[in-house]
């Protein structure tokens, strides 16, 4: 993967939020938030929460006492994010790399993570940072895509879009 691949900056929080968010991350945000619910969730992690899907699938639906920090690598991203999400007192935004969480141990009832653990360079290290966080008998949440050739719909987006810009295809989605 391109290390370009883990930048999302400049348009795209806004093309990522208008466009890919209701046709790829929508359904399955809604789906993860319902799993937070059915568990303890006094205090959520969120990583790699990007513009904001999750945060705003599950932020309304959480008890006015429970903890709720979102957190992602970029902080374009979590500006957006902010900026569609009505403030909340218990709702808390913190730039912050998987791979290095700054926060103390065993503090979260949950941690989740909707399709961003393919963007960790080091797999290992982001699991270890979550277990290290999370309460004992916590639960790690976290959807990742297949490879491209299991996707029909990115395989087809991702090679239409290849003839457009040849000399540049987007290698997001693979
Ligand atoms: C495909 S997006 C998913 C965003 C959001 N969870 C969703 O479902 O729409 C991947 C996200 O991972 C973030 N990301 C990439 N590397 C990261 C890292 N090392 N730590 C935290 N977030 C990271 C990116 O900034 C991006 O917002």
């Amino acid at each position: 993967m391109q290390n370009l691949d883990k930048n999302f900056i400049g348009s795209i929080p806004e093309f990522y939020d208008t466009y890919l968010v209701p046709l790829i991350f929508k359904e399955y945000a809604d789906d993860l938030a319902s799993r937070v619910l059915a568990g303890t969730s006094n205090k959520i992690l969120e990583t790699a929460a990007g513009s904001g899907v999750v945060t705003r699938a599950l932020a309304n639906k959480i008890s006015s006492s429970s903890e709720y920090i979102v957190t992602d690598l970029n902080q374009p991203m979590l500006d957006h994010a902010q900026a569609q999400q009505p403030h909340r007192d218990n709702l808390t935004w913190q730039q912050a790399d998987a791979l290095n969480l700054p926060f103390d141990d065993h503090q979260f009832d949950v941690v989740i993570c909707q399709f961003g653990v393919m963007f960790f360079p080091d797999k290992l290290i982001a699991y270890s940072e979550v277990n290290r966080v999370l309460k004992p008998q916590g639960r790690y949440i976290f959807s990742v895509w297949d490879c491209i050739e299991n996707n029909v719909l990115a395989d087809l987006v991702t090679q239409a879009a290849g003839t457009v810009f040849p000399d540049d295809p987007p290698m997001f989605m693979s």
